[in-house]
Parts: structure tokens; C-alpha cells; sequence
């Protein structure tokens, strides 16, 4: 199958190509904006294979995607299915500057809806377990009611609404596979689990929101990918399918599992001013994407193991991070500088 990937140069949806080339035939055409969050570094290891195409464009932009959906802009047949992961994804940058979520979000989506319709094609909306809002006990199925708490988790509730719409209104053969929270290699640094690999490495401080007791439901990167996929194998058209990881974890839990495989010091955890309307637990019931076959095979204690020690070998994937505009982001959004 020829896919179109869009957001492929950012963290979740590198991880899914780079699984796509080694366990489908698939060939994988990447249409990505690169914006601070995409990153061409993300394809070292496959930018060479003959089955990948990379085209440079925003799904925002009608002309783009009919190009590279043609055929046009990547040199080769026309698409046969869409997966969706491009979007803006920091909750704290929805605080301060929402524009570009409303943006990639509804009309991004739209503009990836229509081309679809157009040409009927498959298409997987990448979503979130945040557009269901907190949970205090149990796990949410896709049946929940939506109750999103941020500009990001808002405006990509308005993205998964407007692609059922697509569904029920002209029979767009659509599914959606919302995850919950993802780590693993090739993650920006301002999300937890590698900001605090990083901070701890170089000796900075680790900066807990609140009291640190918020619950999210760790899944790794290659386990939502295979979800994703299985997905677009086996999902019926309409439907929603949520994939949870195997755990939970408190935040400062994941923090303090960071010192200990980073051998930092505890003294370097500061607690800081909690995150506006910060959603308390997250958990995800994903008894539906099970029953179509698929499993997590990544438990938290060895994932996040991995992920320390691809952060510890790949300095050259964050270093240029680390000394670029991410340092000004740092010191806006945490009122410090790095080491
Ligand atoms: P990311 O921020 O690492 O990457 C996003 C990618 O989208 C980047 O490559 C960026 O350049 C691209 N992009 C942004 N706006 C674009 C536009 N207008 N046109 C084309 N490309 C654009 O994000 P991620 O963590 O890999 O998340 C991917 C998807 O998975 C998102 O839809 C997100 O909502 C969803 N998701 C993420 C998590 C998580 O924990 N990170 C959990 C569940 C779902
Ligand atoms: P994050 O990685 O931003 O993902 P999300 O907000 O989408 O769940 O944050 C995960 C949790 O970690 C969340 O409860 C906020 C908390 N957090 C901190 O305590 N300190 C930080 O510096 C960051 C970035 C997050």
C-alpha cells in the first residue's frame, strides 16, 4: 500500500514509519511542515530506503496535499490511505500561543478531510486520550463522554468530531486510534519523561508540576504505532479505538525512576508552579483495539530503561536541540536557564 503519513517527521509518527518500513511492504510518502517539533534527523536510519519519500509542506495548504496525494510532488503512483499524526502537541505551548493548534488542528484536518473524500480514500486520525478529559478511578472507553481541558486537547477533540462528521455525512471510510501517553527515542525534550532524562544528565534542575501526584498511562512509541497500524489493517470505518499502555505512573514516580537510571542527584527535583487546569489521570480502557489483535509489548520499568540509554548514546539527535531556540522555549516557559 502507498501511504501518506502526515506529521511523519515528528516523534510518534518517525517511530510508525520507520515500523511501517520494516514490517509491511508499505511505501511511506512524509508530508510534514518541520516545525520546531519535526525533525529531518528523525529519518538517519531509513532516509535512504527506496520505499521512503519526503515531501516539505503543511496540511493546511489544499495544493500541497492534492500534489503529494497524486502522486506529483513525491515521483510516484497516487496515495491509497492517509494516517494523520501532524499536529501540535505541547499542552504548555496551547497555553501561551494556541493560534497554530487551531490552525493545524481544524484546519489542517479539513483540508486532509476533503482530499480524502475526494479521492475516497482510507484515512486514520491520530488522536489523543486527552480529549476525554480527567479521570479519577476507572479508564475511559471510547463510549466517554468528551470533556477536553486544553486549547491542544480541545482543538483536537474538534478534529476527531469533524472527521467522524466525514463518516456519517458522506461515507468517508475514516477510523481514529487515540493514545495515551507516549515515550520513547526521538521525543522533543519539552515532554516529561526525556526533559527530565536531559535535565538529569547535565545536573539541572527537574521541575514537578504541583505535587507531582498526576497519573498518566504510559505507552511506548512502537506500541501505538502497531496499534495505529493495526488500525488501518482491521479498523472499521467509523469507528474509534482507544490504546493504552500496559502502566500507570504518579509523575514524580517516572522522575524519580529517572535519577536512579541517570544516577542524578535527588536534590535536583524542584517543585514549580502547577500547570493551569492541569489534568489529574489519564487511563485508557483498550479492550477494542485488543479485540482486533493487538497488544502492548513494552512494559513502562524496560521502556523507560531503553529511552535513558538512547538519550545517554544519541547526543547527536539532542545536542543541537539543547543549544538552539529549545533553550529560549526553556527559559520562558521555566523562568531558568539550562546548564
Ligand atoms: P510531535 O510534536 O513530535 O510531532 C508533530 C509533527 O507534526 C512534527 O513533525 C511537525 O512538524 C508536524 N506538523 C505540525 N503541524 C503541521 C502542519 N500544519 N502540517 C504538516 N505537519 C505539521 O508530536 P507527536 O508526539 O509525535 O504526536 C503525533 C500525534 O500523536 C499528534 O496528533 C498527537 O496529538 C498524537 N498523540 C501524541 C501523544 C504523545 O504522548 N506525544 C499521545 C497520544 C496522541
Ligand atoms: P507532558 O509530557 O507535557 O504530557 P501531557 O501534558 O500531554 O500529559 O506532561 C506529562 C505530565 O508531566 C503532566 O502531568 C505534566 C507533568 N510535567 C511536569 O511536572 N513538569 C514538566 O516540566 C513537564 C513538561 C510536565
Amino acid at each position: 500500500m502507498r501511504l501518506l503519513v502526515c506529521g511523519g517527521a515528528g516523534f510518534i509518527g518517525s517511530n510508525f514509519v520507520r515500523l511501517r518500513l520494516r514490517e509491511s511492504e508499505d511505501e511511506v510518502v512524509v508530508l510534514d511542515k518541520l516545525t520546531y517539533a519535526g525533525r529531518r534527523e528523525n529519518f538517519h536510519d531509513f532516509a535512504e530506503d527506496p520505499r521512503f519519500h519526503f515531501v516539505h509542506g503543511a496540511i493546511e495548504d489544499p495544493e500541497a496535499v492534492a500534489a503529494v496525494l497524486d502522486g506529483g510532488a513525491a515521483g510516484g503512483a497516487p496515495v491509497q490511505a492517509i494516517v494523520n499524526f501532524a499536529a501540535e502537541t505541547h499542552v504548555d505551548r496551547s497555553i501561551s500561543e494556541p493560534d497554530a493548534f487551531v490552525r493545524t488542528h481544524a484546519q489542517g484536518t479539513y483540508v486532509l478531510l476533503e482530499a480524502a473524500r475526494e479521492r475516497d480514500l482510507r484515512y486514520v486520525q491520530v488522536s489523543t486520550d486527552e480529549v476525554y478529559g480527567s479521570i479519577e478511578d476507572g479508564s475511559f472507553t471510547e463510549d466517554s463522554p468528551l470533556r477536553p481541558s486544553s486549547p491542544y486537547s480541545a482543538t483536537k477533540t474538534g478534529a476527531d468530531l469533524l472527521v467522524q462528521s466525514y463518516f456519517h455525512t458522506y461515507g468517508l471510510p475514516a477510523t481514529i486510534c487515540r493514545g495515551s501517553n507516549n515515550y520513547g527515542p526521538y521525543q522533543y525534550p519539552e515532554k516529561l519523561i526525556p526533559l527530565m532524562i536531559l535535565n538529569a544528565l547535565h545536573g539541572d534542575a527537574l521541575p514537578v508540576y504541583g505535587d507531582g501526584m498526576q497519573v498518566r498511562n504510559w505507552i511506548h512509541a512502537t506500541d501505538f504505532g502497531r496499534a495505529i497500524g493495526h488500525v488501518l489493517e482491521h479498523g472499521a470505518p467509523g469507528e474509534v479505538y482507544n490504546a493504552g499502555g500496559p502502566d500507570e505512573c504518579p509523575n514524580m514516580e517516572v522522575v524519580k525512576r529517572i535519577i536512579e537510571l541517570t544516577s542524578a542527584d535527588e536534590s535536583l527535583i524542584e517543585y514549580v508552579t502547577d500547570r493551569p487546569g492541569h489534568d489529574r489521570r489519564y487511563s485508557l480502557s483498550s479492550a477494542k483495539v485488543r479485540a482486533l489483535g493487538w497488544e502492548p509489548r513494552v512494559r513502562f520499568a524496560e521502556g523507560l530503561e531503553q529511552t535513558v540509554a538512547w538519550y545517554r548514546e544519541n547526543t547527536w539527535w539532542w545536542e543541537p536541540i539543547r543549544s538552539g531556540d529549545y533553550r529560549a522555549y526553556y527559559e520562558r516557559q521555566y523562568g531558568r536557564s539550562l546548564a
